[in-house]
């Protein structure tokens, strides 16, 4: 199946002609606001904090950090990266795990006594550069991503999957090896990882972080327990028990580190696994009831909110107000969480054109927000967009569809998008993400990730030449 490139939709008009042909609705300003009047560049009031503007910095892992989890001097270029974007909101910089067992992969950072000091730099160093580029810092509103990677943790040198599961997922355990008698967290293994969460948080306030974000996507442990229906026991089962996780958490964080903010990623629909087909193209995996994915409508092909609801409901009770809304799991269905043209080494090729995609992110995003006006809400999955992400984003932005535009991918390749947009200047269109997928598949040969085609800091890098042969080998 081929779907037309962004790049050869030259103008807007022709943009327009094809998400018509396709089927497919966005929001789009015909003009861009000049920079100061563009809603891109209003404030934001959260609580007793402005934030400047209403571009977000995405969480960007880089399997980079050292062995013992702390940043290495390429962790440090793109935080620095990530300050002098011109973006006030930055959610949480990367995945940084709560304990080693937690690690995703064994160059995730690790947040422990011994690497406070790395870490406070690391953030120090974020801020500085953006106040060289920007002027001022007081308007930055910057998170730590605080994880345990659950059923896809890897911390060892070894790179083996070493997963840690709430309940046995008929699909996901076949996927990965699982077998029947693969043991489950206990609930006392659940209370250590929410205690390593509360202690993070502490540490986070104390090296100056302004929030934690208590992560709930993409498959990893928080958003599994969402779906631990058939678990017994405190965590599993009722609403309630699936959100105790959660309550725990926040309590934890609000007893032991008082004043410090607290925000939510949230996979906000789910679908079941999908596979690559004989030609290549993803096909559903789920073959029949699919009662596994949170916000889905038990097709594993469907989206159903109430649940998400019910969730965003709980975060307002909870007083959290900060919510990063994303999508699915990179590791059974990226297609919904990272629109892309190409898809990674262990991907499938794209099954629907890639707008619709990032169309679906925005549109229940916005269906979201208006039922929770009062939550301050990041939308996700833009970086496809290309040349249309501005006039799409001012327009999600204009109409209140979300409260920020989150950036991933064009935040490797690209990332001082948001400032020349923010001051009008003409945008460097040989920098806009092409989803070439390079960043999720250096990684997943155990190479370190960075924009390979277009960064010329990672084009020279040796890992480039590994990652070319690599992708020779496998035939792509
Ligand atoms: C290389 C890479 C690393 C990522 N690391 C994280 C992460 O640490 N935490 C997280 O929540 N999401 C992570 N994501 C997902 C992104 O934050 C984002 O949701 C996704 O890329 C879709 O947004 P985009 O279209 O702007 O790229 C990562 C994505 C990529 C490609
Ligand atoms: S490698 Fe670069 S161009 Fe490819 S998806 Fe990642 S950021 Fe985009």
């Amino acid at each position: 199946m081929s779907y037309r490139r962004i790049a050869q939709l030259r103008t807007a008009v022709a943009f327009g002609d094809y998400l018509n042909q396709i089927g497919v609705e966005l929001p789009f300003d015909e003009e861009m606001a000049p920079g100061g009047q563009s809603p891109l560049a209003q404030p934001y009031v959260l609580g007793d904090f402005t934030i400047g503007n209403r571009f977000c910095v995405q969480p960007m892992e880089g399997w980079d950090g050292t062995p013992d989890g702390r940043p290495s001097a390429l962790t440090a270029r793109r935080w620095q990266r990530f300050g002098q974007s011109g973006a006030k909101l930055v959610w949480g910089g990367e995945a940084v795990a709560v304990q080693h067992e937690g690690r995703a992969n064994p160059h995730q950072l690790l947040i422990n006594e011994q690497n406070l000091e790395a870490l406070a730099a690391l953030r120090t160093e974020l801020v500085t550069a953006h106040e060289r580029s920007n002027g001022r810092s007081d308007d930055l509103y910057v998170g730590l991503q605080l994880t345990h990677s659950g059923r896809f943790a890897r911390p060892d040198a070894d790179h083996k999957l070493k997963p840690r599961i709430l309940y046995h997922h008929p699909y996901l355990d076949e996927k990965f090896g699982l077998s029947a008698d693969y043991p489950l967290l206990t609930d006392d293994e659940i209370r250590a990882v929410i205690a390593n969460i509360v202690q993070a948080a502490v540490w986070a306030q104390q090296i100056g972080f302004d929030f934690v974000d208590v992560k709930h996507c993409h498959g990893y442990l928080g958003h599994e327990f969402l779906t631990a229906y058939d678990r017994p026991g405190a965590y599993g089962g009722s609403f309630e028990n699936r959100t105790r996780f959660l309550r725990e958490a926040v309590a934890g964080i609000r007893r032991q580190a008082p004043g410090l903010g607290i925000g939510v990623r949230l996979s906000a629909f789910d679908w079941g696994p999908f596979r690559a087909g004989e030609d290549g193209v993803g096909v559903t995996a789920v073959n029949g009831q699919y009662p596994y994915a949170f916000g889905g409508d038990g097709t594993g092909r469907g989206v159903d909110l109430a649940e998400p609801i019910a969730f965003l409901q709980l975060l307002r009770d909870l007083d959290i107000k900060l919510v990063n809304l994303t999508a699915g799991s990179p590791y059974y269905v990226p297609h919904i969480q990272r629109p892309a043209l190409f898809p990674p080494s262990d991907g499938y090729q794209p099954p629907e054109d890639p707008l619709a995609g990032v169309a679906r992110q925005i549109a229940i995003t916005a269906q979201l927000k208006a039922q929770f006006p009062d939550l301050a809400i990041v939308g996700t999955g833009y970086s496809y967009l290309q040349e249309w992400l501005p006039r799409v984003a001012q327009s999600v932005i204009r109409q209140g569809m979300a409260d920020f535009v989150g950036l991933g991918r064009m935040m490797l390749s690209y990332p001082q998008l948001p400032a020349d947009v923010l001051t009008g200047k003409p945008l460097q269109r040989k920098l806009f993400c092409r989803t070439f997928s390079d960043c999720t598949t250096a990684p997943r040969g155990g190479l370190v990730s960075g924009c390979y085609p277009l960064d010329d800091f990672y084009k020279q890098r040796p890992e480039a030449a590994q990652l070319a042969e690599a992708k020779k080998a496998s035939g792509e």
